[in-house]
């Protein structure tokens, strides 16, 4: 089924220059960038959007490098394409993601691993409307 899902450009690759050849894998697998704004987050703005893992002994690092510097952030639109998101990306931990996986071609550690991508219907639904009002996405 036609699905949007949310997609982020960490700042670890957009510090490496590949925003280009993240969005080309995107492309290449069909799903088609319908929204896109660059953002340097606040911590306010990361801690929001994290909020589900406030709890977690990772909370704290996860912010501080997610505010360390700017962040692509698009909405991608395809068929099934939170799934097809989360296969392009790989394993979280960049020591576990598949070759050929954008984690391990451009990713360096759990924290600096290159892209978010939504997980869930109900977290894309919420992550897209975090970042973007409707009249900011344009499907086609
Ligand atoms: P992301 O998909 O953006 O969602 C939460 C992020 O927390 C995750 O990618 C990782 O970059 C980061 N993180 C750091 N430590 C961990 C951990 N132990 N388990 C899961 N995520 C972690």
């Amino acid at each position: 089924a036609n699905q949007r899902t949310l997609s982020i450009i960490k700042p670890d690759a957009v510090a490496k220059n590949v925003i280009g050849e993240i969005y080309s894998r995107f492309e290449q697998a069909g799903l088609k960038v319908v929204a896109a704004k660059m953002l340097h987050l606040s911590k306010e703005q990361a801690e929001g959007f994290y909020a589900e893992h406030k709890e977690r002994g990772f909370f704290g690092e996860l912010v501080g490098f997610m505010t360390s510097g700017p962040v692509m952030v698009q909405v991608l639109e395809g068929d099934d394409a939170i799934a097809k998101n989360r296969e392009l990306m790989g394993a979280t931990n960049p020591k576990e993601a598949a070759p050929g996986t954008i984690r391990a071609d451009f990713a360096q550690s759990i924290d600096a691993n290159a892209v978010h991508g939504s997980d869930s219907p109900e977290s894309a639904e919420r992550e897209v409307a975090y970042f973007f009002s409707s009249d900011e996405i344009c499907p086609r």
